[in-house]
């Protein structure tokens, strides 16, 4: 972890190799401090002071930190939610080098994307984890519905689809101490302003982004101020325990019910399926060929129809 910190030192703040070795030495807790002093500054696309000016939030990113390029916002965010950072804080950077999807595939994050992790502090056992991701695909969907697209839908368990294609993708990883949860870490990855050409072959097909949608770009500080706005809002209602109002924005948005897909789950023989819905703990309810219903609590369904 220190390396990689001390790669990003040295190259935000142009550090000489002399004054990095010197770094190696000081205390974790100070290196927190400069990672967030360098993370104060703007970037060409993302200015903290475009995202703050009407930010309507309490909690959710009053603490901004922004960086030009790190390998993944949710490694930075995970250093500095085990350092001291509040509740609510945001890292947001203009790429990410080495950023992390689901199921240990890489993630492709230019220029011209929304990438951010936001730290939070639930009090909530291992067995909410999964409704938080589903809060915050709900908060995405709302984020992206007020750019103007009217059909942003949810496939189980948090990929953003518009008219069948990946805009957005969300990884949560939580911060763990003596068998407790300390800090829930979640990223979000939206391809806002990118031009799908630009991905590598094997993802152009099933993958669109906001600017292909509007016909236009929507500027990236507003879209995040607009998913922060909704994350706090959800967390709100997750944290007064309002989990079936949170589930029932899930359903209306849902791109995976009524549909029959290929359950690949760690572990298990991967089956055919029909989606029945969801349950109250964020798992997918499937049925099986044979009649008998499944709950799904992770792994992923391949949509095939
Ligand atoms: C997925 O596989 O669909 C989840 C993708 C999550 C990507 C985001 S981008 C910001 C944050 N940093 C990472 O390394 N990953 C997440």
């Amino acid at each position: 972890m220190k390396d990689e910190i001390l790669t990003l030192l040295k190259k935000e703040k142009k550090l000489a190799q002399e004054t990095i070795d010197e770094l190696k030495d000081i205390e974790i807790h100070d290196f927190a401090k400069l990672v967030e002093e360098v993370g104060k500054s703007d970037t060409e696309h993302i200015k903290a002071s475009e995202i703050s000016k009407d930010l309507n939030t309490e909690w959710v990113g009053k603490n901004l930190f922004i960086f030009n390029e790190v390998k993944s916002t949710n490694t930075v965010a995970k250093f500095l939610a085990t350092n001291g950072a509040e509740n609510g804080t945001v890292i947001i950077s203009e790429k990410q080098t080495d950023a992390r999807g689901r199921s240990g595939k890489a993630w492709e994050s230019p220029e011209g994307g929304v990438w951010l992790s936001v730290i939070v502090t639930p009090n909530v056992h291992y067995s909410k984890l999964p409704l938080i991701t589903l809060a915050t695909g709900v908060a995405v969907a709302k984020a992206i519905e007020r750019t103007g697209i009217t059909s942003a839908e949810i496939k189980w368990p948090n990929d953003i689809m518009i008219h069948d294609k990946k805009v957005c993708g969300i990884l949560t990883e939580a911060v763990t101490q003596y068998n407790s949860i300390e800090n829930v870490i979640i990223g979000v990855g939206i391809d806002a302003n990118i031009d799908v050409n630009d991905f590598p072959e094997e993802l152009k097909n099933g993958t669109t982004t906001i600017a292909e949608e509007l016909g236009r770009k929507e500027d990236e500080n507003v879209l995040i101020r607009y998913f922060l706005e909704e994350f706090e809002k959800i967390a709100i209602q997750f944290n007064n325990e309002e989990y079936e109002a949170i589930l029932k924005e899930w359903r209306k948005r849902s791109y995976s019910i009524g549909k029959i897909v290929e359950v690949r789950e760690p572990f298990n023989k991967n089956y055919d399926a029909y989606v029945v819905g969801i349950g109250k703990e964020g798992a997918l309810i499937v049925e099986k060929i044979d009649g008998t219903l499944e709950k799904v609590i992770s792994g992923e369904c391949i949509i095939k129809n």
